[in-house]
């Protein structure tokens, strides 16, 4: 299998090349906080993803899965509405306690997907050592 991209993000439009049809998207630009980036995460792909893609390391036990809550982060600002979480996110969220005390911006790194003009705080994100 060929790599999964081809083209710059921080350059410009994606192509995304293993969908076999050149289709070209524009990635979604999140602010992350409070390390004060910005990372573009293409169509289908997560915001861990996406961080470690530019060289960005997330705080993450299960790598993604969706099963350990580490990658939660704060929605701190959205202009386009979010998808709510699916029930796989809730119940993994459901193991916070600010879960519990009604708190409905918590959402997890590794399942949402992006809007224009997300913002979130984590803390822990950092850049990848080489
Ligand atoms: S990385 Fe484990 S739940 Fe997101």
């Amino acid at each position: 299998m060929g790599p999964a991209f081809s083209g710059g993000l921080a350059n410009g439009p994606v192509e995304l090349s293993t969908r076999g049809w050149g289709a070209t998207l524009t990635p979604v630009r999140v602010e992350i906080q409070p390390i004060g980036i910005e990372v573009d995460v293409a169509e289908g792909e997560s915001l861990i993803e996406a961080a470690a893609r530019q060289g960005y390391s997330w705080p993450s036990v299960c790598g993604g899965e969706g099963v350990c809550s580490t990658c939660a982060v704060d929605v701190v600002q959205v202009e386009e509405p979010l998808d709510g979480p699916t029930p796989a996110e809730t119940e993994t969220l459901r193991m916070l306690p600010r879960w519990h005390d009604g708190d409905d911006s918590l959402r997890l790194a590794c399942q949402l997907r992006p809007t224009p003009g997300l913002v979130v705080r984590k803390i822990g994100v950092r850049k990848a050592s080489p």
